[in-house]
């Protein structure tokens, strides 16, 4: 599958639940894959940390390439990372659909984004819970996704902050429908609902799903309340 292929899959399916592998086991990676892929899921979101943007370290490349290898889902990259501009190549070259970088980590995010573009990934935005929405007005009509952010990057397993409800609300009214609204932190049973009202349509979801043995269940759970709205 093409890489605009694959964005073009995430973009015509809603709602989509993302598992962030955060928190998956890293030992059994295929297997974690083939477990996620019998949930029926439609696109992976990898958590990529450097320590400096944000204060955890997670994973790079390698991983990118090995779950590449492991399965033709698309692979949602979510860089929390200072000059993502280095990298995005390389992340696309490892095997990454959709690159999403911080607009606070960039002094001007709309060449990095005609980048993403040009090399035939999706571009994506995100902006962390303090940022406001006006620090990503001027790049909109670039993006293929905006990421809100409902935790400070970071972490996995804080809780939802509300302030991303406004945004997406406001976000839903402004952009075009097939850009992708994409919500990220503390999403689970008790927010997934709310989010989905106010106009997400793609759930990032970390500790919800791997704090259980049951996969599918969870993913059918949140599904169901996301399409509820
Ligand atoms: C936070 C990450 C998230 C996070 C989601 O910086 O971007 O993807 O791991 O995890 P939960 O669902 O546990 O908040
Ligand atoms: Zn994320």
């Amino acid at each position: 599958m093409t890489v605009r292929a694959a964005v073009d899959r995430l973009r015509g399916t809603r709602p989509v639940i993302l598992p962030s592998l955060l928190l998956c086991d890293f030992g059994n990676l295929e297997r974690e894959v083939r477990h996620l892929e019998r949930a029926d899921v439609q696109g992976l979101h990898l958590d990529i940390m450097d320590g400096s943007f944000v204060p955890n370290l997670t994973y790079g490349l390698p991983i990118v390439r090995a779950l590449r290898r492991l399965t033709d889902l698309p692979l949602d990259t979510h860089l929390m990372m200072v000059h993502p501009e280095r990298y995005v190549d390389q992340f696309i070259e490892a095997g990454a659909d959709v690159i999403t970088f911080h607009v606070e980590a960039v002094e001007n995010p709309r060449p990095l984004l005609a980048r993403i573009r040009q090399r035939g990934a999706g571009a994506g935005i995100a902006l962390n819970p303090e940022t406001p929405l006006a620090h990503i007005e001027g790049c909109l009509d670039l993006c293929d996704l905006v990421l809100v952010m409902s935790v400070p990057a970071g972490f996995g397993g804080q809780s939802f902050d509300e302030v991303a409800l406004e945004k997406l609300d406001q976000l839903r009214r402004t952009v075009p429908p097939e850009v992708m609204l994409e919500v990220d932190g503390g999403i689970n049973d008790q927010t997934i609902a709310t989010c989905a009202r106010v106009g997400a349509a793609y759930f990032v979801v970390g500790s919800a799903i791997f704090r259980h043995d049951d996969y599918p269940a969870v993913i059918r759970r949140l599904t169901e309340l996301a399409q509820s709205c």
